[in-house]
């Protein structure tokens, strides 16, 4: 049990238009924000939230509560587990009742790496020299925290003159574990990069080897905390010039986001060596829905990059463009060589999100037909309004009549999707992971089994039989959430205990002593976490 005082603190530290605007995105509406609700099925923005007062409420289907509610209702998560969430996020400690021990993340480790970093890079000729060499000035260094990671020994000699447990700094990712089970420091002998989450806490570095490591860079891994699709680089720097200038320029690398800062981009972030994804969008819409520009490198590799990023942006009416550069491979060397004129230029003469995706569609496209039906299926992903203009732009492209394209209007309904008739998202939420990570299914195939799933059998009994399109609506349907590793055998757990549960019931009715024990058995199991292979009993 979570001590109730520790409850209260950890409210009042969360800004819950903050914490709730980073699973969905919320409009400023008066003295309130509003979003479509992420509890129902709406197309109407009923869902509200009083940053004042804490809480949510939404006039569609009544759902209300704070910020611990929210994020229990939308995990599903027990009031344990959405508080510790919380508290990781905001890098709080909870405090429980005695006798209670549950694991917690502990960031700490982070901080006082942080600065060993910082004091190494003092130390370190070569590490400043390299900096120096790649343009950095000092200011800039200093700005955005970048230090050098020393050899492993001397952060694990540290961690302990500081009375770090190294339990805990590898739970943060800092250390890692060889094969015999000895701990090592993950990030040696590179230029490291602090990386904050969206509100402000350490979460993790990105690092840049100087030891010509096949791993040019490396970043934290994967975590709860550490979730590459939720963090933008250098947000923690450029936030308030987001918000300023009403504009965000987007970039591939950490050494781009610095060096866009250092010749006076104060608005640059970048992804974390991965595309921009869906799950990133709520993260720039909450910064008042700034234009985007995108700056990716001239590679190949960039162009497609940006080709996917386009069309995504488009898809959810982000204003904006993209950027293309000339005479450098990416930002960063058009700044380090005193390109900056032609890096504003580049930026300002940004094409449309739906304008460059046309033209790669065109280019791209094999035939002058496929090209009419992949320009089609992108105007089918944009509002109407978008479309129309995109269908104009398109026609002239492809020489053809703008009257080949069919918009559909606002009025038409949306398309059917699963969310009507009964559903259940825990159900759903699954079987949409398990369907986009055939990997994640084969490792969980022995836990699961169509009999788990009360309400969307079907739809687990199609993914088995490998029948895709009925897979489809579930896996273009947004508000249906992906979840992690962890998540998911959390979820296959709660599916065979209320298995379980019921067939005690039954065998309990008709005496059967001995199966009844077994169920009982296998309860207990799954109530203590152990995940165990689906059966009957
Ligand atoms: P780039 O290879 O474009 O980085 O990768 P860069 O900034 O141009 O590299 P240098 O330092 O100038 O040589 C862009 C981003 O992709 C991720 C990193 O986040 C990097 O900033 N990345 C790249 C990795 O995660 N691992 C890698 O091995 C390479
Ligand atoms: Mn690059």
């Amino acid at each position: 049990m979570i001590k109730k005082e520790s409850i209260e603190a950890l409210k009042s530290r969360v800004d819950i238009v903050d914490l709730i605007g980073s699973y969905v995105e919320l409009k400023r509406s008066g003295a309130t924000y509003k979003a479509r609700c992420p509890f129902h099925d709406e197309r109407t923005a009923s869902f509200n939230v009083n940053p004042i007062r804490g809480y949510y409420y939404c006039f569609g289907c009544q759902a209300k509560g704070d910020a611990i509610d929210f994020v229990m209702r939308l995990e599903r998560l027990t009031f344990e587990e959405a508080a510790q969430k919380i508290a990781n996020l905001y890098n709080v400690s909870l405090e429980y009742e005695s006798g209670a021990n549950l694991k917690r993340r502990d960031y700490r480790p982070l901080e006082a790496l942080k600065k060993l970093f910082l004091e190494e890079l003092g130390r370190n000729a070569q590490a400043q020299e390299y900096l120096r060499s790649r343009g950095l000035s000092e200011e800039i260094i200093e700005r955005f925290e970048i230090g050098y990671a020393p050899e492993s020994h001397l952060q694990l000699d540290f961690l302990r003159r500081e009375k770090i447990p190294f339990e805990t700094a590898q739970e943060t990712g800092a250390l890692a574990q060889d094969e015999g089970g000895r701990l090592f420091a993950r990030f040696t002998k590179r230029v490291t990069f602090p990386i904050y989450s969206h509100n402000g806490a350490i979460v993790g570095f990105g690092g840049r080897t100087l030891a010509n490591h096949p791993a040019k860079y490396i970043n934290s891994p994967q975590s709860e905390i550490f979730d590459k699709s939720r963090l933008l680089y250098a947000l923690n720097v450029a936030r308030d010039f987001i918000l300023k200038q009403k504009t965000a320029i987007v970039c591939e690398g950490y050494m781009d986001a610095v060096m866009l800062h250092q010749a006076g981009f104060s608005n640059a972030i970048a992804t974390l060596g991965t595309a921009l994804t869906k799950e990133h969008l709520p993260l720039l819409k909450r910064l008042d829905n700034p234009e985007i520009i995108l700056s990716y490198d001239s590679d190949a590799a960039g162009r497609e990059a940006a080709f996917k990023a386009s069309r995504l942006l488009a898809a959810h009416n982000f204003k904006g463009g993209v950027a293309t550069i000339e005479g450098g491979k990416d930002p960063a060397e058009l700044v380090a060589s005193g390109a900056v004129e032609t890096l504003a230029k580049a930026y300002k003469d940004a094409k449309s999100f739906a304008k460059y995706a046309i033209e790669n569609i065109v280019d791209r496209a094999a035939s002058p037909d496929t090209a009419l039906q992949e320009a089609q299926a992108f105007l089918d992903e944009l509002s109407p309004l978008l479309a129309e203009e995109t269908a104009r732009y398109a026609a002239a492209k492809l020489g053809t009549d703008r009257r080949r394209f069919k918009i559909r209007s606002d009025q038409t309904p949306p398309p059917p999707t699963i969310l009507s008739g009964r559903r259940d998202v825990g159900e759903l939420a699954l079987i949409k992971t398990l369907s986009l990570d055939s990997e994640m299914h084969a490792n969980m195939i022995d836990y699961l089994n169509p009999a788990l799933f009360s309400v969307h059998r079907n739809l687990y009994e199609a993914l088995l039989n490998g029948d895709f399109t009925a897979l489809y609506a579930l896996q273009s349907e947004e508000r249906i959430g992906i979840m992690k590793t962890e998540e998911a055998l959390t979820a296959a757990r709660r599916l065979m205990l209320i298995f379980c549960e019921k067939e005690a019931r039954l065998l309990r009715e008709d005496r059967q002593a001995e199966r009844l024990k077994e169920a009982q058995r296998a309860i207990m199991r799954l109530k203590s976490g152990e995940s165990i292979p689906f059966r009957r009993f």
